[in-house]
């Protein structure tokens, strides 16, 4: 880990339309994916002709680092690594390194938090916590071989993620965090096995309402499994007490009586949280989207070379936070009770992480 810590000086905090400030970057750092989950990167478009960023359209380590201070000096607080699937973007780690010499304008390290499949992670967690992760979150969505196969179109066992959840927690990587998106129908059994599994651990279990996100296929109205209901199929079997609500948080937590764990509901289709949206995401290729459904991005590559003051990508990126007035999921939630479905094409989620 770089024991020098690297001070930024601030600039004035930018505050959106809707007055919320800026705190989460969600950078990703590559738009491939050893998976092929259905709803997210189906196989029939994301197939050997598809078309993703080459090693020269990507942002160099040195570009994401002028704007990951460039986002700090705007009051970020937490960067999150995302992907597609973020390990295999070459030398990685090395860039965590280089991250975790930065601090926030309060003087903190900056918290560094990285979204994975978990597949390649069982032999990279030590290595990631050494150069300086605080924390992972572990994207799983069926404890059963099968159902697992069927939703990752990979040929892989659960027991590969359930090892990389394991050594993640062994070497520290904690809070370690697993999200199972929930598409009725498909693996909505995987629920309780997935609560008994980890309710004696320290691992929080997310269950994440399924998205109508850029490149979700066969999304309708009908797949999507409310938290309401995630809740009560977990609560024909356990007792969950409420937990303290993180104004941050885009989770609702209970504790499950008599165990060690915690389970946790995402609902951003029945019950968004637009209002506190706080996420900046930018795309491995440099595009800075102000919300997860945003149609496009603003190219802030012009601003990452040396010949650009850091104080003008601040300003650029400052510009476009104040002019921000999405609330995507608030306003789909009115307009689906009213029938309507939405009918433009959105970022696809694999390339602005989740
Ligand atoms: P931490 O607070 O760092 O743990 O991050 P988080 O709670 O945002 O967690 P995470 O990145 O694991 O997000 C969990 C899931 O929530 C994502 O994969 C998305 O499905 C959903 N989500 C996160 N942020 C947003 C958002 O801004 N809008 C919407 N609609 N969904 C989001
Ligand atoms: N709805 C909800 N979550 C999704 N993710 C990907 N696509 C969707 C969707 N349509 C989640 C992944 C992972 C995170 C990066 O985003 O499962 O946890
Ligand atoms: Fe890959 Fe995650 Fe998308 Fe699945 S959801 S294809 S693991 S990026
Ligand atoms: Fe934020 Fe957009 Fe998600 Fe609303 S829909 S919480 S504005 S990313």
């Amino acid at each position: 880990m770089n024991a020098i810590a690297e001070a930024i000086t601030a600039s004035a905090p930018a505050r959106d339309e809707l007055a919320r400030p800026l705190r989460d970057l969600r950078l990703s750092v590559i738009d491939q994916c050893n998976f092929r989950c259905t709803y997210c990167m189906p196989r029939e478009v994301f197939d050997a002709n598809y078309r993703f960023l080459n090693a020269s359209e990507r942002l160099s380590f040195d570009q994401m680092m002028k704007l990951v201070r460039g986002f700090v000096a705007l009051g970020v607080e937490k960067v999150r690594i995302t992907g597609g699937e973020p390990l295999l973007r070459r030398g990685l780690e090395s860039f965590i390194e280089r991250l975790a010499g930065l601090t926030t304008l309060s003087g903190a390290p900056l918290d560094i938090a990285l979204t994975t499949n978990g597949s390649l992670l069982a032999a990279r967690a030590r290595g990631l916590r050494d150069a300086g992760l605080s924390r992972v979150t572990v994207s799983l969505d069926a404890l059963d071989d099968a159902i697992f196969r069927r939703m990752s179109d990979v040929d892989m066992p659960v027991a590969q993620i359930l090892d990389g959840i394991e050594q993640a927690q062994a070497v520290g990587l904690a809070p370690v965090k697993v999200n199972a998106v929930i598409e009725r129908g498909v693996n909505d059994s995987q629920i309780l096995p997935l609560v008994r599994h980890f309710m004696n651990t320290d691992i929080a279990v997310r269950f994440i309402e399924f998205m109508d996100v850029g490149g979700a296929a066969g999304w309708s109205n009908s797949t999507v499994l409310t938290a309401q209901n995630m809740r009560a199929i977990v609560e024909n079997e356990f007792a969950l007490l409420p937990l303290y609500a993180d104004e941050s948080s885009t989770s609702v937590n209970y504790r499950i009586a008599n165990a060690k764990g915690t389970v946790g509901f995402i609902a951003s289709v029945s019950q968004p949280f637009c209002g506190k949206c706080s996420r900046a995401r930018v795309s491995a290729d440099g595009q800075l989207f102000t919300c997860l459904f945003a149609k496009q991005g603003a190219d802030l590559k012009p601003w990452l070379g040396d010949a650009v003051s850091s104080d003008e990508l601040i300003d650029a990126i400052s510009t476009r936070w104040q002019n921000r007035d999405d609330q995507y999921s608030e306003l789909n939630a009115d307009r689906r009770r009213s029938g309507q479905r939405k009918s433009w094409p959105t970022v696809r989620m694999s390339l602005v992480g989740g």
